[in-house]
């Protein structure tokens, strides 16, 4: 699976559970839009509402209550949540004519981001809940229960993560031996194009004791591989154990001395915050993976100053560099935005430039939409869409050619492997690379959880075939 798509609805259920008891409990159906961090929120809410009384469900039909986790970093993620809306209001309506009551709930950006709008446009959604208060969830549902219809959205003043409860054991259990630990939350960076300092709120890291007890009950489940999730997740900052300042080097240092945990990861990270620290620990800490999603957006200068990214090209690259003399099989991901306003052709071609100086390994790129409240949709000099579709076609054939080199580059290496899931195919089992390219093997390589070596032996559209080396 992809883990870095945007935009992605067909996640499903955030988690599914055990069966209700004979019918009785309420179940919940939760859709899940955006980031990883949206995947990490679904499945902490899911737990909430389980310390609630609700039980996950896969199907949507049997919910009592839906639950959108929604995304608002481009126009077509927003407005996929009105389309879905739409649905579930026809459902409710016909529910209520069998005199059975569905709940509908919006959390996630687009909750943040709108508020009470979304009821306005879509009067059948009882609750709107904003990403720093789903700690209130139980509540918030209790008065919706009561008759009310209820807008949560302020920034809460107590720890969400100290008031949402663990996950049971079974339930980490059942969700795989990979997981997502949220570390750091919301951005004080402002790039001009970008609704998550909007919708996430300001920078705020956790505690160490709370991010290493969470890590602690993931790998007595049986998680081998935990991907640190943040905004700006190399801005996270904490005081260490050893009472002196630690930043996410120094964090990872300390999460893979947990027994269990072979495989540590971070997404996403800001170039202005990879310290030197962070940079070390890609080459001495065996369990952080060789792989770095580092976002440019662009290659041209011109362009990164109008985003207010605050670095340049060359900033890039120098650091690109600084990173591969670390570690020099890293593989570099990134996200680039095409036609922001004012982009000309030539600004265009020096993305195009730092893509063939980079090399990247994989890589995400979009059409510059313009986000309400931003000071780039203020901008006047808009790239015509025809420009932007073109610009797009180009710069992903590119990276394509170059993701698809890299796994050909692999093929007859010997690499690690954490055996994930059965695969889709019978007599097989999937894999996952230390790039986050899955690997089909036989399903008798290994269990699921054991980290094999295995050797490449051909790639497919999106993954590798291999044996057992
Ligand atoms: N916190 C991450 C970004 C999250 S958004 C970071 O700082 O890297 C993921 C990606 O969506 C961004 O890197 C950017 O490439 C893209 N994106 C954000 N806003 C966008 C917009 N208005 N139009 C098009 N793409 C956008
Ligand atoms: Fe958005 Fe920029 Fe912050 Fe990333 S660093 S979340 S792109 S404002
Ligand atoms: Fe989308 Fe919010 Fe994540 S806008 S990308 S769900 S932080």
């Amino acid at each position: 699976m992809d883990l870095n798509t945007i935009e992605r609805d067909d996640i499903g259920p955030a988690a599914d559970s055990a069966p209700a008891p004979a019918g009785t409990a309420k179940k919940v159906f939760v859709k899940t839009y955006g980031c990883q961090m949206n995947v990490y929120d679904s499945q902490r809410m899911t737990d909430a509402l389980a310390a609630d009384g609700y039980v996950a469900t896969d199907a949507i039909a049997e919910a009592d209550l839906v639950l959108l986790n929604t995304c608002h970093i481009r126009e077509k993620a927003a407005e996929k949540v009105y389309s879905e809306l739409g649905r579930i209001r026809d459902m409710k309506a016909e529910r209520a004519a069998a005199g059975r009551e569905l709940l509908i709930g919006v959390a996630g950006c687009v909750a943040q981001a709108e508020g009470a709008e979304i009821i306005r446009r879509s009067p059948a959604v009882d609750l709107v809940i904003g990403p720093q208060t789903y700690h209130r969830l139980p509540d918030v549902l209790a008065r919706v229960r009561g008759g009310e219809k209820i807008v949560e959205t302020d920034y809460a003043v107590e720890d969400k993560f100290e008031h949402l409860p663990q996950p049971k054991r079974a339930e980490v259990i059942k969700r795989g031996v990979t997981a997502f630990l949220t570390v750091q939350e919301g951005c004080d960076k402002f790039c001009t194009f970008c609704v998550v300092p909007y919708t996430r709120g300001s920078e705020v890291s956790r505690p160490v004791a709370q991010i290493v007890a969470e890590a602690e009950r993931l790998a007595e489940a049986g998680v081998r591989e935990v991907t640190l999730l943040g905004q700006n997740v190399n801005a996270w900052h904490g005081l260490g154990e050893d009472g002196s300042e630690w930043g996410l080097g120094r964090l990872l240092f300390r999460l893979a001395e947990i027994p269990g945990l072979a495989r540590l990861r971070y997404t996403t990270s800001h170039p202005r915050d990879m310290d030197d620290e962070l940079i070390s620990a890609h080459r001495d800490l065996p369990a952080l993976m060789p792989y770095l999603h580092l976002p440019v957006q662009s290659g041209s200068d011109r362009i990164l100053k109008a985003m207010n990214r605050r670095h340049t090209a060359s900033d890039y690259l120098a650091l690109i560099e600084r990173i591969r003399a670390a570690r020099n099989d890293i593989a570099l991901s990134g996200d680039f935005i095409v036609g922001f306003p004012g982009e000309t052709e030539a600004d265009f071609e020096a993305t195009m430039e730092l893509v063939r100086q980079v090399n990247y390994a994989s890589a995400f790129s979009f059409k510059y939409s313009p986000r309400p409240g931003t000071p780039g949709a203020e901008m006047t000099d808009h790239v015509p869409e025809a420009v932007k579709d073109e610009r797009l076609q180009r710069l992903q054939a590119l990276l394509l050619k170059q993701q698809q080199d890299f796994g050909t580059s692999l093929v007859g290496r010997t690499i690690g492997t954490l055996i994930e899931k059965p695969g889709r195919q019978a007599g097989q089992k999937v894999g996952r690379s230390p790039w986050l390219q899955p690997v089909i093997v036989d399903e008798k390589a290994g269990e699921i959880g054991d980290i094999i070596q295995v050797r490449i032996t051909r790639t497919g559209y999106n993954s590798l075939f291999a044996e057992l080396a």
